[in-house]
């Protein structure tokens, strides 16, 4: 099932500066590294239109331009290719172009996921709930829906933030935003507690969120009033667990599989997986 359009707006955290792929990222944006043809973050865009959105709003930074490019036509290239083989490479970017809008403002400093997801307010506005998509998280599931469309069937269900989370090694828990929770149903969790990146001997569980989101507007509020956190951040956790007090915040293991694109480990992996998948396709 689709999402009736209620949530039509997925935002895109990228001013991130993706030190751990360097010298690669020095002048690019780690969102754009292909994962075999396809950048990163046009994954998750196509994930995003899956789920409903039609409207994309990107938080760059400085060095990001390739991205607002990317997204855009490119008429000395499209002129260049025009009437060869190689023009229906350009399909799936130009369907893309077509379908969606792009908005994009820049994060000046980079002081947490929770900042510059407040940063997207004036992109994403007040009154509608919205995804958030990092876009280092590469997600597939195979056998169904995408990972943001099986989070926007439980938000229509129970009309409240939602996380995808899945279970991680207790020597990895330290690299994640933890959940402590109830199950509710088969999967689905209501959070009492979420502690951004503990020491593993301290984490509630071995739950840990990846980077989808369903937010609700007023999670703005909640930022406002967030300190700093876990390295003198504006932890996007820290805000969840406020609502999450209230009841207001749901955990899913979601189904699929999860590469961490952040990571050279996670990226050769992805980048084998996809290799597989087009060679038996073909
Ligand atoms: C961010 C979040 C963290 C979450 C992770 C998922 O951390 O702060 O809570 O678990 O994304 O990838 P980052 O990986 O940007 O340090």
């Amino acid at each position: 099932m689709k999402n009736k359009n209620i949530i039509t707006n997925c935002l895109f955290p990228a001013a991130g500066y993706g030190t751990r792929f360097l010298p690669a990222t020095k002048a690019m944006p780690k969102e754009m590294l292909p994962v075999l043809t396809k950048p990163l973050i046009q994954y998750g865009v196509e994930e995003a239109i899956d789920a409903g959105c039609d409207v994309m709003s990107i938080i760059t930074g400085r060095g990001k331009r390739a991205i607002t490019d990317h997204f855009d036509i490119s008429y000395e290239l499209e002129h260049q290719i025009l009437g060869s083989s190689k023009e229906k490479m350009l399909d799936d970017i130009r369907g893309i172009i077509e379908k969606c809008t792009f908005t994009y403002t820049r994060q000046n400093e980079m002081k947490g996921l929770g900042d510059a997801i407040y940063k997207g307010k004036v992109l994403v506005g007040d009154t509608k709930p919205f995804s958030v998509i990092l876009a280092d998280d590469l997600c597939v599931n195979p056998d169904g829906d995408g990972v943001l469309t099986q989070m926007v069937n439980l938000y229509n269900k129970y009309k409240c933030c939602v996380v995808a989370c899945m279970e991680v090694p207790i020597e990895d828990v330290h690299k994640y935003g933890v959940i402590e929770g109830n199950q509710i149903e088969d999967g689905v969790f209501m959070i009492s507690n979420m502690v951004e990146k503990p020491d593993n001997d301290k984490a509630p569980s071995n739950l840990a969120v990846i980077g989808r989101y369903i937010l609700t507007p007023d999670i703005f509020d909640v930022i406002e009033k967030t300190k700093p956190g876990k390295n003198g951040e504006l932890q996007i956790t820290d805000a969840l667990c406020e609502q999450a007090k209230k009841g207001m915040v749901i955990a899913y293991k979601f189904k699929g599989k999860r590469f961490d694109c952040g990571s050279v480990d996670g990226f050769v992996e992805a980048t084998n997986y996809f290799y597989e998948l087009e060679k038996t396709e073909k």
